[in-house]
Order: C-alpha cells, then sequence, then structure tokens
C-alpha cells in the first residue's frame, strides 16, 4: 500500500507525533507513506514529499507540524476537488490519512460521499470543539498553557491591586476558556472572573462581579474566550476576514473588556493575549497529549491497511480517576460541521466560572508533562530536509 497524509487548519502539539506514529506502523508492515504538504493545498498542487525512516526520526520533541498546514478547501477552488482526485491517482496513492479538524475532516468526508474517496481522518484541534471523541489532542497542552498563564500573573496582580485579563482561542467553544478556572483550586484560590462564549456577555452582571471580587480581594484576575457574543449571538471582536470554510479571524476582545473595567473602576488594568503561545509550541506539552497523539496515529493505520474508509479514532475515556482511555472507531461524518459545545453543567450559574464536574473532567488531563530535551534554555530541535517529490502533473491550482 501506498498512503498519504496530510495536516489541515491550526496546528498543535502532538501532530508530528501523529505523523512519525503513523509512518513508523506503515513501514513496520511493509508498506509506503507519502507527506502531502500544507493541508488540502498539497492535494490540490499536487505537492507531495517522500517520508522515510530517516524523515520522521526525532520528531517528537518538535512542535508545528513538519508537513506544513493550511486551511485550503478544495470545494471553494476552481477545479480543486478533480485535481486533489487526480493527483491522488497519478501518485498512486491507496489510502489518505487526513489529521485535522472539522473544516478538515469535513473535506475528507464530503469527498468520500460523493467519490468514494478513501480517507481515514484523525482528529485534533486546541479547541476541543469535535463530537465522538473524549477529547482531541493538542487540547490538553493548550489547557496547561492558558491555566499556567493565569497562574503566572495572578501573584502580580494581587501585589500591585491590579485586574488583569487573559484573552484564549478555542473559537465559539470555551473549553479552554474553562481551563483557566482550573488555576483557581483551593490550594491557590484566585478571585477569576471566566467569559465563556457559550454565555452571552452580560455587561452590568460582569462588572458587579469583577466589583465584588476587587472589593473583597483588592484585586483580581479575568479570563476571556475570543469567542464571547453578546446577548444577540455578535461577536465582542473579529477581524474582519474569514477563512476558505467561512470562520471569522477572531481576537482582541481583551482590550475592550479592560476598557470597560477601567473606565467603569478606575482600576490600572492590563491584558495578555495567549494567541499562538498556546498552540503547537512543545515547551510545556502535557504527557497526555502526546501519548494520545501516537496511539490515534498507530490506530488510523489499522484501520487504513484493513481497507476502512471514512473512520476515524477516536478516544472513549473509560474512568477519571485514575484517567482510563482507549481508542475506538467513529464515523467522519459525525465529526463534520457539528460543534461540541461546553455543556451548562460545565459552567456554574453566575455564567463565571466552572463547576466541580468540569473539573473533573479535565484534571486528568493537566497532569503530567513531556518536556523537549534543553539545551542552553531553549528546546532542541532536528532539523528537516522537507525534499519535494518532482510534480507528476503540470497543472497549477490558483487558491
Ligand atoms: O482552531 C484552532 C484555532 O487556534 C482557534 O482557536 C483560533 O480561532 C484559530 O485557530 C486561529 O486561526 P489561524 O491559525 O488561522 O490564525
Amino acid at each position: 500500500m501506498k498512503v498519504g497524509v496530510l495536516t489541515g487548519g491550526g496546528d498543535c502539539p502532538g501532530l508530528n507525533a501523529v505523523i512519525r506514529a503513523v509512518s513508523r506502523r506503515l513501514f513496520a508492515r511493509g508498506h509506503d507513506v507519502v507527506g502531502i504538504r500544507e493541508g488540502w493545498r498539497g492535494l490540490v498542487d499536487g505537492r507531495f514529499e517522500p517520508l522515510g525512516p530517516r524523515e520522521v526520526s526525532g520528531l517528537l520533541p518538535r512542535g508545528g507540524t513538519i508537513l506544513g498546514t493550511s486551511r485550503t478547501n478544495p470545494y471553494r477552488v476552481e477545479g480543486g476537488v478533480d485535481a486533489v482526485l487526480e493527483h491522488f491517482r497519478t501518485e498512486g496513492l491507496d489510502a489518505l490519512v487526513a489529521i485535522g479538524g472539522e473544516d478538515t475532516l469535513g473535506v475528507g468526508a464530503q469527498l468520500h460521499a460523493e467519490h468514494e474517496f478513501p480517507v481515514v481522518g484523525v482528529p485534533k484541534t486546541i479547541d476541543n470543539d469535535l463530537s465522538g471523541t473524549d477529547y482531541t489532542f493538542g487540547f490538553d497542552t493548550a489547557v496547561n498553557i492558558a491555566m499556567e498563564a493565569i497562574d503566572r500573573l495572578h501573584t502580580t496582580a494581587e501585589s500591585h491591586h491590579r485586574a488583569l485579563i487573559v484573552e484564549v482561542m478555542g473559537r465559539h467553544a470555551g473549553w479552554i476558556t474553562a481551563a483557566v478556572g482550573m488555576a483557581d483550586d483551593a490550594r491557590t484560590p484566585i478571585p477569576l472572573v471566566l467569559l465563556f462564549p457559550e454565555v452571552p456577555f452580560d455587561e452590568g452582571a460582569f462588572l458587579a462581579r469583577v466589583d465584588a471580587l476587587t472589593q473583597e480581594h483588592g484585586y483580581c484576575c479575568i479570563g476571556v474566550s475570543e469567542g464571547l457574543s453578546n446577548a444577540q449571538g455578535k461577536l465582542m471582536a473579529e477581524a474582519g476576514t474569514r477563512d476558505a470554510f467561512g470562520h471569522a479571524q477572531l481576537g482582541g476582545v481583551a482590550p475592550r473588556i479592560a476598557a470597560l473595567v477601567r473606565n467603569r473602576f478606575g482600576y490600572r488594568c492590563h491584558w495578555a493575549v495567549a494567541d499562538y503561545l498556546q498552540r503547537a509550541a512543545r515547551h510545556i506539552a502535557s504527557k497526555v497529549d502526546v501519548e494520545q497523539a501516537y496511539a490515534v496515529g498507530k490506530a488510523a493505520v489499522e484501520l487504513a491497511v484493513k481497507g476502512r474508509t471514512a473512520v476515524m479514532p477516536v478516544i472513549v475515556r473509560k474512568s477519571d480517576r485514575p484517567y482510563r482511555w482507549t481508542i475506538g472507531t467513529g464515523l467522519l461524518k459525525d465529526i463534520a460541521n457539528r460543534e461540541k459545545m461546553v455543556p451548562r453543567d460545565f459552567i456554574t450559574t453566575d455564567g463565571f466560572h466552572i463547576t466541580p464536574r468540569c473539573r473533573r473532567y479535565l484534571a486528568p488531563l493537566i497532569a503530567g508533562e513531556d518536556p523537549p530535551p534543553f539545551k542552553e534554555g531553549l528546546p532542541v530541535y532536528v532539523k528537516l530536509r522537507n525534499a519535494p517529490v518532482r510534480q507528476k502533473l503540470r497543472t497549477e491550482f490558483k487558491i
């Protein structure tokens, strides 16, 4: 068999672990593997890269994705779908392992439904908003980073009597925002307000909560989701651009929240945007992330060699404490275009914090780190050759 592998959408830690797992499993079974550059764009343009044992060795500590990524949607490129099918055929591929979120996997599901395209998905996203799987690798590390951000800032907020705000990613789902709440626990209580995308922003109630906490503790911290919306469902901040899947580029809500607090109470307010710091870097990658990324990669190969298609390995939680999980099989169509939001019973009645139930879900994910090797204060990464395969078709499709 000759199997192609691609990564699409935003990067996250664990992507290289999956690429390595997929490749090594295929080598061990005597099959060939070809890397496809930059997600679906690589199949539209016919950009391939052979992967051998050398290309995938030493990858585990490296963040990002060695294959590159894009948010290309072949259905939005003229002739894009035909190009995908033609490049797949001329490269002699038998199956594709597509690693991505709902957009990347949604394209796979549609290609399968319309053209019987042989694809196995591997669900990933830091947003944790994919249905059918207990959690998606990548989320776990973002959780650790978001939580640590508030933990680092709260001592300064306390010493200087300030309101400190951290904006986190996650799009329309508040999973990473919920993780910020884990920094406030019995050992380290923090006067904290969380603003979830699942809870319409109520300015009056929010300011009253900030006021109460600041009166009592002399300071407060705020974790806000980039996807916060008002009562009419309008995003509080967006950059004004959209990607090929129609998603608005988010970001920039923290300064708006800071201005509200400053204008009402005159407190000195600072804000930080976790942005890409919470995405692919492996500095404090979670152990669970790396282990599960490797496990889903191996499982995807088993599905592909058995000739299964339009399916994906999913993580099934067996128990919270001790954390036990196994790999199951889900259908690609079940993940496409369905966002998994934070359930209402994971959020307190006032809408500003997480419940014990949410803590039980998140707790096992934040236990244990898998740091890369460090030299002179910085992680050591492998250098890659990234040698392209000569293109077999002449056509280049412009995106
Ligand atoms: O889906 C992952 C994610 O990091 C979201 O949390 C965020 O809104 C988006 O990607 C950012 O997209 P981009 O990588 O295009 O900046």
